[in-house]
């Protein structure tokens, strides 16, 4: 059992995952598309592929695989191992004509190696939390939309850009990795968006960080973000008076990942003051300006 397992055991264990609670109703929550139940699926490993010695890919299909919208994700459990906790990886891309569910992650420690061992054909435990996705109708057909992704926070937004562009809607993205090594989805996102790529190394695309050439005057109805804290803090502070909609999906430690044992919560302005919201209900999409990031706690 791994440092965050021994952590939160005891609440995780006693979580009743079929009847979650509500997601918390204020500004503070973006508004989105919940699933009506969460669902526990035995699910088959279809595919597997490498894209860098420690970014993996799976593939895992089930005929009864809920409609999953991009910005949700799923809680893998870790099969045979000592993680009692599941892990939560996003929904990178859902066919609901083969009723596959795509996966991309980073090997960081027990759970994901062990998660990058299977094999197609291998079963996996899949539980899909009520999580909220993001909003997308707010751009209408003919649109624009930014999204702006770093790192594994790519994942996500890979799903989102093929949703939107079949919405109508015209896709830029910015997309930013430590080094060439470290790039996938390239192609995959270039089929639905118009996609400029940063390097911090400058080993690939242009070199910098991703939200460098990001200029407030950019036209979009909406923007979206996945990625490292220090992206979003960077995005927060070039569109501070800007408010046009802008939303961020979070990642957090979570152990029942259905809003019951708040391992995840993180703070976010709302109300008129700093409140504390579970990323598994309450997210893990938020508008990006309800974000309170350390040392934010003074902004006005
Ligand atoms: C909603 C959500 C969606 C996610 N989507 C993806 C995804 O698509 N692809 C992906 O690669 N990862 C994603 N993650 C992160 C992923 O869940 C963790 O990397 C994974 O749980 C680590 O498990 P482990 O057993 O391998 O590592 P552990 O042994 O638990 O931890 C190893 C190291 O990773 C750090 N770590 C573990 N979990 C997190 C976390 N949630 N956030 C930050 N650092 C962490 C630990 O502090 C430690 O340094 C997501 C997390 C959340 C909450
Ligand atoms: S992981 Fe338990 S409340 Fe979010």
């Amino acid at each position: 059992m791994d440092e965050a397992d021994r952590a939160v055991k005891g609440e995780g264990e006693s979580m009743n995952a079929m009847n979650p609670p509500e997601r918390s109703d204020t500004a503070s929550a973006a508004p989105s598309c919940v699933p009506d139940a969460p669902r526990m699926l035995t699910t088959t490993v279809v595919g597997m592929a490498r894209h860098a010695p420690t970014i993996v890919e799976l593939v895992l299909a089930h005929p009864a695989m809920p409609d999953l919208q991009p910005g949700q994700f799923v809680h893998l459990r870790v099969p045979e191992g000592e993680a009692f906790l599941r892990r939560p990886l996003s929904v990178a891309d859902y066919d609901d004509g083969t009723h596959t569910l795509r996966l991309i992650f980073r090997t960081v420690g027990v759970g994901t190696k062990r998660l990058s061992a299977v094999r197609p054909g291998d079963r996996l435990d899949v539980f899909f939390p009520p999580s909220g996705g993001f909003p997308m109708d707010i751009v209408p057909s003919g649109g624009r939309a930014v999204i702006v992704g770093g790192g594994l926070g790519v994942a996500p937004l890979l799903y989102l850009a093929k949703a939107l562009n079949l919405r109508g809607v015209r896709v830029r993205a910015r997309i930013g990795f430590a080094a060439v090594e470290e790039v996938y989805g390239l192609e995959r996102l270039s089929a639905h968006a118009e996609v400029e790529l940063w390097t911090d190394d400058g080993s690939a695309g242009r070199r910098g960080r991703v939200t460098d050439g990001l200029s407030p005057e950019e036209p979009f109805q909406a923007l979206y973000a996945c990625g490292p804290e220090p992206m979003f803090v960077a995005l927060k502070a070039r569109f501070r008076h800007d408010g046009r909609p802008m939303f961020a999906a979070l990642e957090a430690r979570m152990a029942c990942a259905v809003g019951v044992c708040r391992a995840c919560v993180v703070p976010v302005r709302a109300d008129g003051g700093i409140v504390h919201r579970r990323v598994c209900r309450d997210g893990p999409v938020f508008p990006l300006q309800s974000l309170v990031f350390p040392g934010e706690e003074e902004w006005a």
